[in-house]
């Protein structure tokens, strides 16, 4: 978040084993700019001591309600906040929170608060499947509190199951995305493709490729930290943690993503087809599985529709148009002429014969085909992949661009 003020976030810490990971939540929301004040239970300090949470954030850890050196301290953290974060939410937790209960500094700073909050429970298997326990996250869920689920594995005490808090990692992404409100994207929406398609030839089989849908979820991903309001249109299933700036439509077919992204271009202000859509499909599709003592089935393949040649053909004014392009050979020369046939602002161009480029891998290198000239973004993370494609988006935003009918 560099040239802006550092946005505060309060870190809430209860106390059950998993706190210690919210050292780590803690280190990394610092890491990643923010300016973070942590909010220890008395029961979070059995378990990990302020010190640490002290050294490590942008201020030292806070514990009391009363007599601290600040006289009233839930209402200016609760107005200093941006963000509040509970990591690990225990049971006891989630229930005094459900029920109002401020007798804590916690308690106090979350019914002082406006700002959002996200609560990231964890806790033994039976705990967490306790009707009262899922009674008060539906409540607090239905007040506007995000959720950051736990996951499955080891517990404390040599037990397995569901409970384990979030990975420190998946929190920080929800977090930094909510700061987003101050991205240079606020505002806007954003609608992404993701993954391959699936040409169905009977109820078992189908056409597809080697698109994971890494790219398009970086992309969706880096949208919503920098605050825009991101649709994932996608054929697999995602794995971004749920964020109230975030709705996901799964689709399967060239046919089922050109409807949705139809339907999603009527009010994106950018469009982002980092989807490899299948170009040929099954003229019919059988209705029962072939079978091999039918013999080899002749395949008779048709076009499927080019999704983003139509979206650049019915655009809206000022809406900015993406497109990724997979290639082998001569990559910039082929991705300049599919930029200018199929009347997109910018064509992303993955050399896919490349090690560690495009398909499936966690990086990607790629060339930024514009009307203006070509920028290199050498191998590097998907994500930064990402933010670099959606720097370039959101200049065209900024200067209201719009492509004239020649794309220039
Ligand atoms: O998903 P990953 O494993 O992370 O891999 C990422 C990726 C390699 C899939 C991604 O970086 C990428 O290159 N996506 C586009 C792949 C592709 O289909 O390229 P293309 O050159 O065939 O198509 C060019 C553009 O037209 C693409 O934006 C594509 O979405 C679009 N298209 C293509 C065919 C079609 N029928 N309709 C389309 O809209």
């Amino acid at each position: 978040m560099p040239d802006r003020p550092q946005p505060t976030v309060v870190l809430g810490v209860t106390g059950g084993i998993a706190a210690y990971k919210a050292v780590e939540v803690c280190r990394r929301l610092v890491e990643a700019g923010a300016h973070v004040v942590p909010v220890l239970t008395a029961d979070a300090r059995r378990f990990v001591g302020e010190a640490t949470f002290s050294a490590l954030a942008s201020e030292p850890a806070q514990t009391e309600l009363f007599g601290g050196p600040t006289p009233i301290p839930h209402t200016a953290l609760g107005r200093a906040a941006e963000v509040v974060v509970v990591a690990p939410a225990t049971a006891d937790f989630l229930a005094r929170y459900a029920a109002g209960l401020a007798g804590d500094l916690l308690g106090a700073t979350l019914l002082a608060t406006q700002a959002p909050v996200v609560v990231c429970p964890a806790m033994h298997t039976e705990m967490w499947e306790h009707p009262s326990v899922q009674e008060n996250l539906a409540t607090l869920v239905r007040r506007g509190v995000t959720v950051v689920p736990p996951g499955t594995g080891p517990l404390a005490a040599g037990d397995v199951g569901v409970g384990r808090l979030a990975e420190p990692e998946a929190i920080v992404e929800v977090v930094l995305g909510m700061l987003g409100a101050h991205g240079d994207l606020a505002g806007y929406a954003v609608a992404v493709s993701a993954g391959g398609t699936r040409e169905p030839i009977d109820p078992v089989r189908h056409l597809s490729n080697r698109s994971s849908g890494k790219q398009g979820q970086a992309l969706a991903h880096a949208a919503l930290r920098r605050g825009a309001e991101v649709t994932l249109v996608t054929t697999v299933d995602p794995v971004l943690a749920p964020h109230p700036r975030l709705r996901v439509v799964r689709v399967s077919t060239a046919a089922e993503m050109e409807a949705a992204m139809g339907v999603e271009a009527e009010k994106a202000d950018a469009i982002i087809m980092a989807a490899a859509v299948a170009d040929f499909r099954p003229v019919t599709v059988a209705d029962h599985k072939l079978t091999k003592d039918q013999g080899v089935p002749q395949l008779v393949l048709e076009r499927t529709p080019d999704i983003l040649a139509g979206l650049a053909a019915r655009r809206r004014p000022g809406q900015v148009i993406v497109g990724f392009a997979a290639e082998t050979d001569d990559p910039v020369a082929r991705a300049r002429a599919k930029r200018a046939a199929k009347g997109v602002d910018l064509m992303v161009v993955n050399d896919v014969s490349a090690p560690g480029v495009g398909f499936d891998h966690d990086t990607n290198a790629v060339t930024i085909v514009s009307a203006s000239g070509e920028q290199e973004v050498p191998l590097s993370t998907k994500t930064v992949v990402a933010d670099a494609v959606l720097d370039r988006v959101a200049e065209l935003l900024a200067a209201g661009h719009r492509l004239t009918p020649e794309g220039h």
